[in-house]
């Protein structure tokens, strides 16, 4: 009996493929450059599952044309990059990484924050251009965190995670998300639930966690920043399109808010034509949220099991579309 094929769109760390190969052939994309859209159209035509990372597009298109697709696993928590409605009406189920990375992300999260807050990066490029002369009264200023509001925007496991850092450092914590929670858990986490007007208009900081979907689209406008504090500083480690970035960079530059640190763009990687490369009051890391070794060797087998599981057709250990399931009832 001919072996089942898989294509793995890029190399993976530090994982177990043991038993993927014994039940299937497998290819890997080695350029360290994701595979063109073109080339992974034409692979997915062959192949029984697909490994793929939120830099590949997979599409209506290209799920229509994955003949012999028996699951699609990703190795990411967030799946906007998948057409999850496509693959369901196709029976395919798709996996993806959840709980594993929260807590790398979160302390990611936390790093951003507090580098913003107190101009970290700022005053390490000051002081490498030999600028330090001597202490000043009024040198590279920032803000406290004690005392000051936190606002989290999509309250789920990394929104949670970044809360319980937040009460270590003493900040009041506002939450919103689409469904508020039990009153047991906002009060065992110390936080409270806020409308989304008043929590931008209330919070010194706010840090977005929610998922992107056509709700979250935009969620932050030019509106979003009228009603934050001038102080406020903004960060994003969830997804770029979650903000509309010129309207951000509006804000910066006309002290709408005090700065901004960004672990996601849109898009991705950002332009070096990008306006916001140009100010010194945003900090941009490249996606790193989940890239600690531990979290990344986590993510990189939970996605391996998932394949697995799909290709024995057996339920998928982290599944975002279990309506396939139902489906076969
Ligand atoms: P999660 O537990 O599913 O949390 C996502 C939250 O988004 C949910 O709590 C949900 O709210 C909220 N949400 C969805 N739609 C919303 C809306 N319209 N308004 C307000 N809130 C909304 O996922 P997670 O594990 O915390 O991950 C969150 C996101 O972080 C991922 O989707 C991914 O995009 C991003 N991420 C980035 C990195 C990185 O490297 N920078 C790493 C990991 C994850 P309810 O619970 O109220 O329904
Ligand atoms: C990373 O951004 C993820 O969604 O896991």
């Amino acid at each position: 009996m001919s072996k089942l094929k898989v294509f793995i769109t890029r190399r993976l760390p530090q994982v177990e493929l043991e038993q993927l190969h014994e039940i299937a052939e497998v290819e890997t994309w080695t350029e360290r450059q994701p595979p063109p859209y073109s080339v992974l159209l034409d692979k997915v035509k062959q192949i029984d599952g697909l490994l793929c990372l939120l830099t590949d597009s997979i599409d209506k298109q290209l799920i229509e044309a994955a003949k012999s697709l028996k699951v699609i696993s990703q190795m990411a928590v967030g799946y906007d990059n998948i057409d999850v409605a496509a693959a369901t009406a196709r029976g395919i189920p798709v996996g993806n990484t959840p709980g594993v990375l929260t807590n790398a992300t979160a302390d990611l999260t936390w790093a951003l924050l507090m580098a913003a807050a107190r101009k970290i990066v700022e005053a390490e490029k000051f002081v490498k251009a030999g600028q330090w002369k001597t202490w000043e009264p009024t040198l590279l200023l920032g803000a406290d965190l004690s005392g000051s509001t936190l606002g989290i925007i999509g309250f789920g496991r990394i929104g949670q995670a970044v809360a319980r850092r937040a009460r270590g450092f003493d900040l009041k914590i506002l939450y919103y998300s689409k469904h508020r929670k039990e009153s047991e858990l906002e009060q065992s986490m110390g936080v409270e639930y806020a409308e989304l007007d008043t929590l931008l208009s209330e919070s010194d900081f706010v840090t977005l966690h929610a998922s992107l979907s056509t709700e979250t689209y935009h969620l932050i406008s030019d509106r979003s920043f009228q009603l934050m504090k001038s102080s406020a500083i903004l960060i994003n480690t969830a997804r770029g399109a979650i903000v509309d970035e010129l309207a951000l960079y509006r804000a910066l530059i006309t002290n709408q808010i005090a700065g901004a640190a960004l672990d996601v763009t849109d898009p991705e990687p950002i332009s070096m034509d990008s306006l916001l490369l140009k100010l010194d009051n945003v900090i941009i890391t490249p996606h790193i949220g989940s890239a600690s070794y531990q979290t990344r060797a986590k993510m990189a087998q939970m996605a391996v099991n998932n394949l697995i599981a799909g290709l024995k057709a057996e339920k998928l250990p982290n599944c975002v579309n279990n309506e396939v399931y139902e489906q076969l009832e």
